[in-house]
């Protein structure tokens, strides 16, 4: 079977996104429905982050499949004495079946990749939450009835992982990704280029700009995450940049009538969204967060269950 790697959005075709989302609410109808992982065969988390969802999602849903989780952080293995990742994935493949990782740069994810002879997953980096963007995209299915053709809304940071990862997911999903953000927190050029390139194939489209009003305007989807991720500095000045990018009533009411709320979770409540817009009937973000083990056995599952991705 080709080893396959999910470093990013796109490392998945638009078919074989539909084709995980697909398995996702399959085993969210029956949880025990497939377990490609009995014998055990293994699979390794790994932390150089912290992480709720992700761990307990991760632990759970590969044990639901019939494997073996094994969750490890930095500060309890050698990656924090300097040992390399390249030297870590080498290992490792000797042990596990996959390796999942949350890490910082995407240059330390590529050079795990590189070296391992088993699937990598990223369970976040610096530029990326791919995981995170299949668990939002399957509560969109739910609750939407799809992606496609929608308007996805992102206000607030749009240079992190999550602003990111609904560029190129939104786009391959066939969906219009809005993003607005201050000068200054716009994404990568890079990655909006390969999000246009994608939606130009999918009938989808990529619009950044400044005006969160603007960008909320008739949304299907409306979304936000922390203004200050994982890793980053400089607190109180991103505080009052994005403020105006908060996600509140106000700027709810201009959506579609049947829009709603995501948000990947940790919220910083009264900071980028209101409690009343969290706690209100829009929100989906508890859905959102269950999602996060359904779309994770569906990704697991593709990546190393032959059967399955021969026959899409
Ligand atoms: N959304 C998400 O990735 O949550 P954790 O940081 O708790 O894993
Ligand atoms: N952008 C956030 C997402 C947390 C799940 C971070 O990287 O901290």
């Amino acid at each position: 079977m080709t080893l396959r790697h999910f470093l990013r959005d796109d490392d998945i075709t638009a078919a074989e996104q539909r084709q995980v989302l697909a398995l996702a609410a399959l085993l969210k109808r029956d949880r025990r429905a497939h377990q490609p992982l009995a014998g055990p065969r293994s699979v390794a988390v790994v932390f150089e982050k912290q992480s709720t969802r992700t761990r307990l999602s991760f632990d759970v849903g590969i044990a639901e499949l019939g494997g073996h989780p094994v969750t490890i952080d930095a500060q309890g293995s050698h990656l924090s004495r300097g040992e390399t990742v390249a030297d870590t994935a080498r290992v490792l493949s000797r042990y596990v079946d996959a390796i999942v990782i949350r890490t910082y740069g995407d240059d330390r994810i590529r050079e795990l990749a590189a070296a391992a002879s088993v699937p990598v997953v990223n369970a976040l980096t610096d530029g990326f939450h791919p995981c995170q963007l299949l668990a939002d995209l399957l509560t969109v299915d739910e609750h939407l009835g799809g992606a496609a053709g929608k308007i996805l809304t992102y206000v607030g940071d749009g240079a992190n992982n999550m602003a990111h990862s609904y560029l190129l997911a939104g786009a391959l999903a066939g969906a219009h990704v809005r993003v607005a953000a201050p000068e200054g927190y716009h994404p990568d050029p890079a990655i909006v280029a390969d999000a246009e390139a994608l939606a130009a194939t999918t009938g989808g489209s990529v619009s950044i700009g400044v005006d969160p009003h603007g960008a909320a305007e008739g949304a299907h989807v409306l979304t936000t995450d922390a203004w200050v991720s994982m890793g980053q500095g400089d607190a109180e000045i991103r505080e009052k940049d994005l403020t105006p990018y908060r996600i509140d009533a106000a700027l709810l009411a201009g959506t579609d009538p049947g829009s709603i709320v995501l948000h990947c979770l940790p919220a910083h409540r009264g900071e980028e969204i209101t409690d009343e817009v969290m706690d209100g009937p829009r929100s989906a973000v508890f859905d959102q967060a269950e999602n996060r083990l359904h779309a994770q056995k569906a990704l697991l599952t593709w990546l190393l269950d032959p059967t399955v991705r021969a026959n899409p």
